[in-house]
């Protein structure tokens, strides 16, 4: 059976990577791809994805979204992932053109038009909170959300509490982890140790010689001296193409669960953390008094903890053939 997943991404070196997996994968359609600003500006980020969507041979819309964080200016990673967000190697579409939609309301009609559909968020979540402020029924017409973001009971990779997607913009996180859809979480910590694509990974890819393998590796060259100055763990660490196989693949996550999720937005000191309720201590009648939201509102996110490596790094194998 088809399942119709829209993907909105903020275009760095990683996203391409999960946009490839997501768009040849033979059970999927993605009506629409839409751009958030993050890693860098809106405007590169719609280059970037032009080009991947040329790249894997598609016309998929692409539709620029929010080019600024809901209230907060924007923080970009160019660091990270290049100027141009692809490690600066020159790459840009040919032909293809931006759609002319707003990323938000195209993401309300993809939704409103199919209802049930699957949404994978790569990027800051001002999109999906202005779409759900504008058009409450995308709640419940979401039938599964999954949000790369987040750093569960553990550090993050701009702060020690939190995590880049999170932390560039934690009011819109705020409004949709507050706002009940079916959300679920795959954290910074998944993408890291051996989940990371190590020298005999990347030969292999390279042995592949397609140009979406060539591609991946190439364009994440920056991305990967990055993570060496970041986390002194050699390897590439991709946690969109993570999150895109989850999404895909559900099983790849081993271990998940249910729990009341809150975001940071009044603290410069921990800005933007994913305040999980792991021991369910939000239940208890001596803290509802602190926690008092997490349990009137009852609503929780799944939070995905651990992961088939072999199993992420297969599916990853296959989409790059
Ligand atoms: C996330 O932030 C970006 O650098 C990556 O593209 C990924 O979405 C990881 O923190
Ligand atoms: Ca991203």
């Amino acid at each position: 059976m088809t399942r119709t997943l829209l993907i909105d991404t903020d275009g760095g070196s990683d996203d391409v990577v999960a946009l490839i997996m997501a768009l040849r994968a033979p059970d999927i359609r993605v009506p629409a791809i839409t751009i958030v600003a993050g890693n860098v500006p809106a405007e590169q980020a719609t280059q970037n994805v032009l080009f991947t969507v040329e790249l894997c041979g598609r016309d998929t819309p692409v539709c620029m979204g929010a080019a600024k964080p809901l209230v907060r200016e924007l923080v970009t990673a160019q660091w990270f992932h290049g100027k141009d967000g692809l490690g600066d190697h020159g790459y840009a579409p040919r032909s293809l053109l931006v759609d002319s939609r707003h990323g938000v309301d195209a993401m309300i009609q993809c939704v409103l038009a199919n209802p049930g559909i699957e949404i994978l968020t790569l990027g800051p979540l001002t999109n999906l909170a202005l779409a759900v402020a504008r058009e409450p029924r995308i709640i419940d017409a979401i039938g599964r959300c999954v949000v790369m973001g987040g750093a569960p009971c553990c550090e993050g990779n701009v702060t020690p509490a939190a995590e880049f997607n999170i932390w560039v913009d934690p009011e819109a996180a705020k409004i949709v982890f507050r706002s009940g859809m079916k959300l679920e979480m795959v954290g910074w910590h998944l993408c890291r140790g051996a989940a990371a694509l190590n020298q005999n990974d990347i030969d292999k890819i390279l042995a592949l010689k397609t140009p979406v393998a060539e591609f991946t590796i190439r364009c994440n060259s920056v991305a990967a001296e990055a993570y060496y100055t970041q986390t002194g763990e050699r390897g590439i660490s991709l946690p969109d193409p993570i999150s895109a196989a989850i999404t895909l693949q559900p099983k790849l996550c081993t271990d998940a669960s249910m729990h009341y999720v809150d975001i940071e937005t009044a603290s410069d000191l921990t800005r933007g953390m994913t305040v999980v309720d792991r021991l369910g201590v939000a239940a208890d009648e001596r803290n509802r008094g602190n926690w008092g939201w997490a349990f009137k509102s009852k609503v929780k996110t799944r939070v995905d903890w651990t992961l088939d490596v072999a199993g992420w790094k297969a599916a990853l194998f296959v989409a790059l053939k």
